[in-house]
């Protein structure tokens, strides 16, 4: 047990290792030429959905919360909330920034891009602020990554390590992990030149519809079916 416990820990420490001289090379190499990437200015300032759907008046209504640097997750997270309220819910789907309170919802879905190895630190810091409310009802999560461009029984291993610091605070019913969407001109210049040169992650948009769609129709009867209150 232990044994596999520190496989995984290697695993992950390999992976963030993948970015570190890079990312340390390219620091040193913006600071000195002082560029300040018009791509990570419109990240920062991206308009981030949020939509509500389904009936106000249900008696169950589930927050679909999400992380995302370049917006690929936030459509996933909207595919994801629509999906569950054709099941009869209200389902709210927001950015994480604009969630103030988990009053009122009867379950919660969580979702982050993945980036350096990692789901998104604002994502862990909810889970841990949150981490009370969270306990006593129902929760899913899941991750929008490249890793599972190709679907191995590895790489799917590597991507629900990913989730670990989530897990360590609260049990979802259900993970999803789906492969993303890399778009080099909506990345800001350093993480361009990582992932472009010294990753080599292609571009390309894998983010498979049917698969989101076919695990959030299922989603609702697990998240129905456990009362966590006590
Ligand atoms: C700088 C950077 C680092 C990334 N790191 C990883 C990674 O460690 N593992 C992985 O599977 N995908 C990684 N990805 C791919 C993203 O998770 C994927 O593109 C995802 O769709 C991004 O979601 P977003 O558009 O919501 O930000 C990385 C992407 C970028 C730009």
């Amino acid at each position: 047990m232990e044994n596999a416990l520190s496989k995984k820990d290697a695993t992950v420490k390999n992976c963030r290792n993948n970015y570190l001289l890079p990312l340390l090379f390219l620091i040193s190499f913006s600071a000195t030429v002082l560029i300040m990437p018009a791509a990570a200015r419109a990240t920062a300032d991206m308009e981030l959905p949020e939509t509500s759907y389904g009936m106000e008046n249900t008696a169950f209504k589930i927050l679909v919360v999400y992380a995302t640097r370049a917006g690929s997750t936030a459509e996933v997270a909207d595919a994801i909330g629509k999906k569950l309220a054709q099941s009869g819910v209200a389902v709210d789907v927001k950015p994480l920034r604009n969630v103030q309170t988990l009053n009122g919802y009867q379950a919660v879905v969580l979702g982050s891009a993945i980036r350096r190895c990692a789901v998104l630190p604002e994502l862990t810091d909810f889970v841990k602020t949150y981490k009370d409310e969270l306990s006593k009802i129902p929760t899913a999560d899941f991750i929008v990554c490249m890793i599972v461009r190709e679907d191995t029984e590895k790489n799917r291993k590597t991507a629900v390590s990913y989730l670990d610091p989530l897990r360590a605070e609260v049990v979802p019913v259900d993970t999803g992990i789906f492969a993303g969407k890399l778009d080099y001109s909506k990345l800001g210049f350093i993480d361009a030149i990582i992932i472009k040169y010294f990753i080599g992650t292609p571009e390309g948009d894998l983010r498979d519809w049917q698969k989101i769609n076919d695990w959030a129709a299922d989603l609702l009867p697990k998240l129905q079916n456990i009362n966590k209150a006590k």
